[in-house]
């Protein structure tokens, strides 16, 4: 059988540091993948290209398939988040997020177990951002009843194939009627058509309470853009940082796998980034390819690696690297 094909975007700041690594660990785990790597962001900003080249969205599509490192977008003026414009040009409309508490983390929860699903094309993220005056600005959040369908459906269906009983959806429609009204409505029509999965709603600020006293109160979080993208870092924060949470971008036949977190300037080049939410995004892409053994062989030995504790990277408290963290999950993996 010939390997499967997939894109390699390295990313900015810590991103090539951290795909690399979980490159490293899935050609480890025996799985072959013709990684075709492409630049984006500020790299190919850097090195004369377009900050999305146009042939990026076009391989994604091809290959069905990429793993992402983060790309920086300027905060205030420059170009717009490349992030985005991928996620809505390839129509990755779903960015699931799986929070789960690792074993040996220190943190104050050591149960948390949440799917974040957030409506990834939509809301204020379309950029529609007006001067209607010097001191005046007004931004648009469009919110389409085809779009809250298609994440809410989405939602339910994950929740059904997952054995999660419930899924809740986040809205702000008491301030935000209209828009965050429709999502919700859409929401509760769904829900109907689930019956085995119960359905709750709850205001955003409520929820930011909720999951700070008692994150295990929810299963599957239902989320606008904007408020997935916040209560993502929230969450990441209750299970020991932005260096352990993995994601994907899905979309019809489409899907592109990336940590939570962003470049981090300030320790990239350092060699100390945390390659943990890349390597867990590379166990996902693994389970989405069906290579289910390989992918919980590496999610096996990266817990081990953060239970035992001697080689951790420092946002754990430890003072590995991230390529001696790569290389103690690798062999361990050796070991099995
Ligand atoms: P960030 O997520 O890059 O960093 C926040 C904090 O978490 C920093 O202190 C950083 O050092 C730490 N951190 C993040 N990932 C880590 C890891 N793997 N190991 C250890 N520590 C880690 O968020 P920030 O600083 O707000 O954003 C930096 C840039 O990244 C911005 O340009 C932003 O637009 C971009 N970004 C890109 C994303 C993507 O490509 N999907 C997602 C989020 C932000
Ligand atoms: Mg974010």
């Amino acid at each position: 059988m010939s390997p499967a094909a997939a894109v390699l975007i390295p990313g900015d700041g810590i991103g090539p540091e951290v795909t690399g690594a979980a490159q490293r660990v899935i050609a480890a785990a025996g799985v072959e993948i013709d990684w075709q790597v492409i630049q984006a962001g500020q790299a190919a900003l850097a090195s004369g290209g377009a900050a999305l080249p146009p042939e990026l969205p076009a391989a994604v599509r091809e290959a069905g398939l990429a793993l992402k490192g983060p790309l920086t977008t300027p905060v205030g003026s420059g170009f717009t988040s490349v992030n985005v414009r991928l996620r809505r040009e390839l129509d990755l409309f779903a960015n699931l997020r799986p929070v789960r508490s690792l074993p040996g983390i220190r943190s104050r929860w050591q149960d948390v177990d949440l799917v974040i699903i957030r409506e990834n094309t939509e809301g204020l993220y379309i950029g529609e951002e007006t001067w209607e005056d010097q001191d005046t600005v007004s931004a648009v959040k469009r919110v389409t009843r085809k779009g809250s369908r298609r994440i809410a459906q989405f939602a339910f269906q994950y929740a059904r194939e997952h054995g999660r009983k419930s899924v809740t959806a986040v809205h702000k429609a008491n301030i935000l009627k209209a828009s965050d009204g429709l999502f919700l409505d859409t929401a509760r029509e769904t829900a109907r058509d689930f019956p085995d999965i119960s359905f709750r709603d709850r205001i955003v600020d409520a929820l930011c309470l909720d999951l700070t006293l008692n994150p295990r109160g929810h299963e599957v979080l239902l989320c606008p853009n904007l408020y997935g993208d916040i209560i993502s870092d929230l969450a990441a924060g209750l299970v020991g940082g932005l260096g352990l949470v993995p994601g994907a971008n899905l979309g019809d036949g489409c899907a592109v796998f990336e940590g939570v977190h962003g470049s981090a300037p300030d320790i990239a080049g350092q060699g100390t980034a945390n390659p943990a939410a890349l390597i867990l995004a590379g166990a996902l892409m693994l389970q989405h390819l069906g290579e289910h053994q390989a992918a919980r062989r590496i999610e096996t030995a990266l817990n081990w690696i953060l239970e035992n504790g001697a080689v951790l990277t420092p946002d754990l408290g430890g003072t590995a690297s991230t390529r001696e963290f790569t290389g103690a999950v690798i062999k361990h993996l050796d070991t099995r």
